[in-house]
């Protein structure tokens, strides 16, 4: 474990590497035995494009989903599997328990945190608040529920940017968390008041300009993809800047022969599926200065092995006990849960109005 920090708050950073991947006869094998494990418990896989390509594999085998924060969030709340399994993060487990009581969720381990939640302490946070009653509170998604129940909003990267103009064309004044690169693209884009809570992200604060500047040369027939976790001067040098989603699709769309992608590379698994006659380049993060933390893999997605998947399966396959399944169960306080639902479907309907749109 190595250390990091983000708005003060210290924090250990797992160290984790990806197993070799498996010869094509054993991993077929494995997704065979493993999706018949789904099939017999009548749970479904919702897992992030961070996951690792086996993992995704398995999403897609089982007839789960493969998306962004807010599209996992909405798939957990439409399936009619009575168990969800979410490959993700916390937030992203919190989040489907929210917007579905009624399903039990679980995840491969419930250590799969986040920069930026670990970074948002909800007690700093509320006292932060409490600091700016004035201000329209809007959360990130990447934060605990605890967090949300303190929020009037949560927005997800896809809707950040609509939800803030909206709130800003009304008048409102904003206090935005957890993330400040986030925060800042926000309020460029769209002029609002904000006060900004300084938090980042492990994977895309590495990202370094300077370096991506001499790439793009070296490529001319480059496009750029950048995350908006990213800092500033990387979003400058972007043609697509969007949630996973809206880089994938843009990877799809444009019809440059080759992408640098500033965001984790794990991803490349959907984008190469969808264009294999296109090349796909990790944006540069060893820059000088660089610690090199995650080298553009998140530490925290990386902990959704195959073995830790496996381990919630036959818990729930054998019936384990209901004190062992709550190693991996998703629980959350029911006042919490009341409070935080209220800025979580906000979001939800207002994304639903703009795809009606
Ligand atoms: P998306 O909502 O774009 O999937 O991002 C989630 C995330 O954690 C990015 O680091
Ligand atoms: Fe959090 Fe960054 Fe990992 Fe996304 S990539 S889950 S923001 S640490």
């Amino acid at each position: 474990m190595s250390s990091d920090s983000t708005h003060g708050h210290r924090f250990m950073i797992p160290k984790t590497s990806a197993p070799p991947p498996l010869p094509p006869h054993e991993k077929e094998r494995l997704i065979r035995d493993l999706v018949q494990q789904f099939n017999e418990i009548d749970a479904t896989l919702v897992a992030h494009y961070y996951t690792d390509t086996i993992v995704q594999e398995l999403a897609e085998a089982c007839g789960g989903f493969i998306g962004d924060s807010l599209e996992m969030a909405r798939f957990g709340a439409q399936t009619d599997a009575g168990v969800i399994i979410v490959a993700g993060v916390r937030f992203m487990g919190e989040t489907a328990k929210i917007l579905s009581p009624e399903k039990r969720v679980f995840m491969p381990t419930l250590d799969a945190t986040c920069s930026l939640d670990l970074g948002c302490p909800v007690d700093d946070f509320a006292a932060y608040c409490d600091k700016h009653p004035d201000r329209t509170i809007v959360v990130y998604a990447n934060t605990s529920a605890a967090v949300k129940a303190r929020a009037d909003w949560v927005v997800t990267s896809s809707i950040a940017v609509d939800v803030v103009k909206h709130l800003h064309a009304g008048g409102e004044k904003i206090l935005w968390a957890p993330d400040q690169y986030l925060g800042t693209y926000i309020r460029n884009e769209t002029g609002a008041d904000m006060k900004i809570w300084t938090g980042s992200c492990v994977v895309h604060e590495e990202f370094k300009a300077d370096e991506l500047k001499e790439m793009k040369q070296r490529f001319p027939d480059a496009a750029v993809l950048v995350h908006p976790e990213s800092p500033a001067p990387v979003i400058a040098l972007a043609d697509v800047v969007g949630s996973t989603t809206q880089l994938l699709n843009a990877s799809k769309q444009l019809p440059n022969p080759l992408f640098i992608v500033a965001t984790d590379k794990a991803i490349f698994y959907k984008m190469k599926q969808a264009s294999p006659d296109k090349a796909f380049y990790e944006a540069p993060t060893a820059g000088e200065g660089a610690t090199c933390l995650s080298c553009a893999h998140c530490p925290w997605m990386a902990m959704n092995t195959i073995d830790n998947l496996k381990k919630v399966l036959n818990a729930l396959a054998g019936g384990a006990s209901e004190a062992h399944l709550t190693d991996f169960e998703i629980i959350i306080d029911a006042d919490l849960a009341a409070k935080a639902i209220i800025p979580l479907n906000r979001m939800v309907n207002f994304s639903s109005r703009q795809r009606q749109k």
